[in-house]
């Protein structure tokens, strides 16, 4: 079955060999067509749909079904790349605390980490499947989702298990800081949940996650220091797990140089970062990824991502969602808030939010909209893309459902 989708005043394809796009500077790079349609096709129990044509409405092919956008943009799905799903509970008191001044160290998140394992499996896939669905109605299509908030073998295990019911996107977190239960002991305490979370949580957890995670921070007492983080990343490796990192969020650590040197797919955060920094990202594959809406919530200063984009860095934004730093599920306000507070432009955040985000998971099959790519694209409900910053707040944009 074939659908033809038309009545597109503007189509962002982020696919830049796009013959016929509009080149100007407002749309650079987005491979911009107007009056545009496309034919999806396919689709079934193990498939998903993908797109088999793209161009001018006037020579669209003929198709199975049809459906009239009348006049709307249509975008890639967006891609967002790092979040934190699997939680129970919230902490609104902490965010009202840093609204008064209460800086953020990531001691919150023992708290998440006790309602998380009291909840029962049934109330976890209920949270998930809401938030994805939160997510969907503002426009993602593909969400990586972390564990993080289980720290015991079994916890984390069920994380990344419910995880995947809902994305291919599953990352291996137990190394998000030492829990609780470890802390009394010490530097023996630390030094014990190392082995676990490099051993046998390891091996329990890879087969349920494509990615590893750390939260390289030294600069929080809860989380791990490089050498620590060198460690973890290099034993996921070995586990078959691709790398991730948390780095230079509340320092300028050591997380932006250990992704560059290790290959690490992306490092997020880079609020903190040195020139040094910049210019190993920039000489590397590594993705910068960067989480406004943890600036937002937690009152620090928003990361300079034209210093990145200026030293020819590949900026991704994403959400972060989490219940700590940033419990949003918005993408759109991502791409506002990189506008507005991180010197991006609309057509850089667009990307960061499509195209460059797929990079930052390796994927090169979502992410742009595309002959053979996958069919997921998002409906902004207005005749340009553009008004995804300019009306912030109103909820423009969603997932179409095909
Ligand atoms: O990406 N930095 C570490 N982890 C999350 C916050 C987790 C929390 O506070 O619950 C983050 O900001
Ligand atoms: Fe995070």
């Amino acid at each position: 079955m074939s659908m033809l989708i038309t009545g597109i005043h503007e189509l962002v394809t982020c696919d830049e060999t796009l013959d016929g796009a509009v080149e100007e500077e407002l749309h650079a790079r987005l491979g911009l067509l107007r009056d545009a349609a496309v034919v999806i096709a396919g689709g079934g129990e193990d498939s998903a749909p993908v797109v088999e044509w793209v161009g001018p409405a006037s020579q669209a092919p003929a198709a199975d079904w049809a459906i009239d956008l009348e006049g709307r943009a249509v975008i890639p799905g967006f891609v967002d790349s790092h979040s934190h799903l699997v939680f129970a509970g919230d902490r609104s008191a902490e965010f009202a605390a840093r609204m008064s001044g209460t800086p953020y160290d990531g001691g919150g998140i023992a708290t998440t980490v006790a309602a998380t394992r009291g909840a029962d499996d049934a109330e976890l896939r209920t949270l998930i499947q809401h938030r994805v669905q939160e997510m969907r109605a503002q426009g993602t299509t593909t969400v990586e989702i972390k564990s993080g908030y289980g720290l015991s073998v079994a916890d984390e295990v069920r994380a990344l298990r419910l995880a995947r019911e809902v994305t291919e996107e599953t990352t291996y977190l137990g190394a998000h800081v030492v829990p609780p239960d470890h802390r009394d002991g010490g530097e023996a305490g630390r030094a014990a949940y190392l082995d676990l979370v490099c051993g046998e949580m390891l091996e329990a957890c890879a087969p349920h996650a494509r990615w590893i995670d750390v939260f390289c921070e030294p600069a929080s007492p809860y989380a791990f220091t490089g050498e620590e983080s060198r460690r973890i990343l290099e034993a996921g490796r070995a586990a078959g797990l691709e790398l991730r990192v948390h780095g230079n969020q509340l320092s300028e650590g050591p997380g932006v140089q250990l992704a560059v040197e290790l290959g690490a797919a992306s490092v997020d955060h880079c609020t903190f970062l040195t020139d040094a920094d910049v210019d190993a990202l920039a000489g590397s594959d590594t993705v910068a990824t960067l989480l406004p809406g943890v600036e937002f919530s937690t009152r620090q200063p928003y990361p300079d991502a034209r210093r990145l984009l200026g030293a020819g860095v590949d900026v991704a934004i994403a959400t972060d969602c989490n219940p700590g730093t940033c419990y949003s599920s918005s993408m759109p306000l991502m791409v506002a808030l990189a506008v507005r507070e991180m010197g991006m432009t609309p057509a850089e955040a667009l990307r960061g939010a499509t195209v460059v985000a797929a990079k930052a998971l390796r994927r090169n099959d979502i992410g742009t909209i595309a002959v053979g790519r996958r069919a997921d694209l998002a409906v902004v409900d207005a005749p340009s893309w553009l008004h995804i910053p300019y009306r912030v707040g109103v909820p423009l944009v969603r997932a179409l459902e095909v």
